[in-house]
């Protein structure tokens, strides 16, 4: 297993460009699988771990995967024939759930593995399953398998008790070729949603409401191929971010729409940054050491779950004493006792993790446990003293593209050692 090696204390300045989201590619190439005429074309897909085994996941059901250099991805599902999503895929990744309502559309049955627990915490698809159903699915999990079935599936009035983003993202997925119209009230509006219905529309489907909390999709009686390219990633936006914040650096951030990052860069400036924009760019100067800023996770625009751990590294070696309310994964602080290792003081109690700046934290060898919590173990080793060497870097593969080196290209210190 590779492990990354970074030399801290180096303030960070340049420019870096973002790449296409991975929690907007991911759907897109599940929804590959929905029954269309004509291949669908993604362009400009990050090179991410998660995106190989999606499309391992996806070559094994049937569907002809082509990539070129400037990582095009076209999908021909023309030859699918399989509609088992086996556990040895599924497991690594949770977002595998979404061919489940792709493939109940296509074949009028589905064996997916349930994904299982994971390091942030139990992830349950209760309410995947539960819409599926009141729109027809017979659903059964037995061993470890979802597996459905149905007639073509009916619209319905689908009222999620909880926001979840794959949750919509499945129903809408599974309700595009539904007979009649599916009302998803309490629906996510993160913005990958809006870029899969925008996608869907351009395939043919009749969907209206995404980016608010009820999502209205009237069912169509076919879909066609299409080419799209998808957002960009405001997490990966986000970590950059931070990274020239918490390096009191100077970076200019490129391809992004600052508009989905709005949280994040107000709680920035709380903190002390400076911060100027363009429509597709933001630029973070920070002179001086952050300020602890406290922030509590919630569903878009709320701040983002995905960005508590790096914000934790920020507040870390910040000025003064911050409270950090982690509300969406009941396990989602792992990252703390690494963050400990290299001299930071936490507390953590339930889902608030109190944190008291200290002005320098020192490398040391740390483990990541999940993808945002290598991010954010990066982030502190940008800022350490000394020499960090994380171990268990394939979960930062996961979801970050080229992340050494990008920083590199901005003045860090780091490298991958491979074991
Ligand atoms: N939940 C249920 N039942 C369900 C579904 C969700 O109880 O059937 C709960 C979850 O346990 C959680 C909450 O609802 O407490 C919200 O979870 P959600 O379903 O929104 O999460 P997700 O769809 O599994 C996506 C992202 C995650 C991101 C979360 C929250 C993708 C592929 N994944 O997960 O991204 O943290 O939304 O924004 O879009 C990441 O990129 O590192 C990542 C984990």
């Amino acid at each position: 297993m590779d492990k990354l090696l970074i030399d801290g204390g180096q303030p960070l300045s340049g420019s870096v460009k973002v790449s296409c989201a991975k929690n907007s590619v991911l759907p897109m190439l599940c929804a590959s699988v929905l029954p269309a005429q004509g291949v669908v074309e993604l362009e400009n897909v990050p090179h991410l771990q998660d995106v190989t085994t999606t499309t391992r996941l996806l070559v094994q059901m049937g569907v002809s995967v082509t990539m070129d250099e400037f990582m095009n991805i076209s999908l021909d599902p023309s030859a699918i024939h399989n509609f088992y999503a086996p556990y040895d895929l599924v497991k690594t990744m949770r977002s595998s759930i979404l061919v489940l309502g792709p493939l109940l559309t296509r074949f009028g049955q589905a064996k997916v593995s349930l994904p299982g627990g994971c390091a942030i915490g139990l992830r349950p698809v209760d309410m995947h399953l539960k819409a599926l159903e009141q729109m027809g699915a017979e659903i059964k999990v037995d061993k470890g398998y979802i597996t459905a079935k149905s007639k073509r599936l009916k619209g319905t009035n689908i009222v999620f008790e909880k926001k979840s983003v794959t949750g919509t993202e499945n129903i809408i997925m599974a309700a595009s070729l539904a007979k009649g119209v599916t009302k998803i009230k309490n629906a996510a509006s993160e913005p990958e949603i809006s870029d899969l219905c925008m996608f869907l529309n351009k395939m043919g489907a009749k969907i209206s409401g995404y980016g608010t909390d009820i999502i209205e999709i009237d069912g169509v009686d076919t879909l066609r191929g299409t080419r799209h390219k998808p957002l960009p990633d405001r997490i990966e936006a986000g970590t950059f971010m931070i990274a020239a914040a918490i390096t009191e650096g100077d970076v200019e951030i490129n391809n992004i729409m600052p508009e989905h990052s709005s949280a994040v860069i107000e709680k920035l400036i709380e903190a002390g940054a400076e911060i100027t924009s363009t429509n597709s760019s933001v630029r973070v100067k920070m002179k001086q050491r952050p300020k602890a800023v406290n922030i509590e996770t919630n569903a878009y625009p709320y701040f983002p779950t995905d960005m508590q751990a790096q914000m934790t590294a920020l507040n870390a070696i910040a000025e003064g004493e911050s409270f950090v309310i982690e509300n969406i994964f009941e396990n989602r602080f792992m990252h703390v006792q690494e963050l400990e290792r290299m001299g930071a003081s936490i507390k953590v109690s339930n889902n608030t993790a109190n944190i008291f700046g200290t002005k320098k934290l020192l490398g040391a060898p740390v483990m990541a446990t999940d993808l945002r919590a290598s991010a954010s173990l990066i982030l502190a080793g940008l800022a350490a003293e000394g020499t960090t060497e994380i171990g268990r870097v394939y979960h930062i593969d996961r979801g970050y593209d080229c992340i050494e080196e990008k920083l590199q290209l901005i003045g860090a210190r780091i490298s991958r050692k491979p074991m």
